[in-house]
């Protein structure tokens, strides 16, 4: 018996669709049915196809990166994998902008369980870079305080924006880049998210447990946040008219939807 509190296939379906559309790269997914069950179909990427057959491409958990444990994992944080990042990546800037994107989306869709084995890099030999995310998969929540399985800085890993904003020197962002970030998140998820629950068939009891629950929990906001700030421009409105109905980043050029 399936004892979920909600759909849990389709909340991981409408965060990794929403991390996409707000700029994540972000592994791929479909969502598909099987003997009358939801599975979420997920693309890997550390295979790819060459004249020569499938090879692998090598990568490296966060956990190996940070020389950690199982069980010391509860020390792995943000603030370290930036600084790694800003040593040993390619690439640092985009890198670091990527996951302090990926830290603030976490919070924005509550999936705290970000923990040191769901952040990889790439690893040929030499250099080092994110692999896209996977696992954003928005958690059971019991109160109103939430706390991320990573660390964010220092000793504090409670899920608010506002620790991510204090943290944002440690990602080499201006609070202005850093506010910015999380604003056209928060507006796309807003935007964006009546339509990912129709693609997702999510019945609208779960539709209503997880707004505002898991996605965009108040709890996460900071006082600072503009409220309702405008990030659409006109030709992305029109784009999601006639395209693939996805509102997506300001900053980003439109390219059709693959799904
Ligand atoms: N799209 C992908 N391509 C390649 N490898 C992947 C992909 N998604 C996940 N992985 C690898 O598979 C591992 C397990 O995947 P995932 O984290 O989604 O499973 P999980 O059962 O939810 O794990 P947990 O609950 O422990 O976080 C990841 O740690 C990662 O190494
Ligand atoms: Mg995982």
């Amino acid at each position: 018996m399936n004892s979920d509190l909600f759909s849990v296939v389709k909340a991981e379906y409408i965060a990794m669709r929403l991390a996409a559309i707000v700029g994540l790269e972000v592994a791929s997914v479909r969502m598909a049915t099987v003997s009358n069950r939801d599975i979420l179909l997920i693309k890997r990427f550390d295979r790819k196809w060459t004249k020569g057959g499938w090879t692998r491409q090598a990568l490296v958990s966060a956990l190996t990166l940070f020389v950690l444990d199982e069980m010391m994992a509860r020390y792995a944080s943000y603030e370290i994998l930036a600084e790694i990042i800003r040593h040993r990546f390619i690439d640092p800037k985009k890198n670091l902008k990527e996951l302090f994107s990926r830290l603030t989306f976490n919070i924005l869709c509550g999936n705290t369980d970000d923990h040191a084995r769901n952040h990889a890099a790439f690893w040929n030999g030499r250099d080092l870079g994110l692999t896209p995310a996977y696992d954003i998969c928005p958690q059971v929540r019991a109160g109103n305080e939430a706390s991320q399985a990573m660390l964010i800085s220092g000793n504090n890993n409670l899920s608010r924006l506002e620790n991510c904003l204090k943290s944002a020197h440690n990602f080499l962002l201006s609070g202005d880049e850093a506010t910015a970030i999380i604003e056209e998140q928060k507006f796309l998820i807003e935007q964006n998210w009546d339509l990912l629950c129709r693609e997702a068939q999510l019945s609208d009891v779960d539709k209503k447990y997880l707004w505002k629950r898991q996605f965009l929990n108040p709890y996460a906001m900071q006082k600072g946040l503009r409220q309702g700030k405008s990030f659409m421009v006109a030709a992305d409105v029109v784009a999601a008219k006639s395209a693939c109905l996805c509102v997506h980043r300001q900053s980003a050029k439109h390219k059709p939807c693959r799904h």
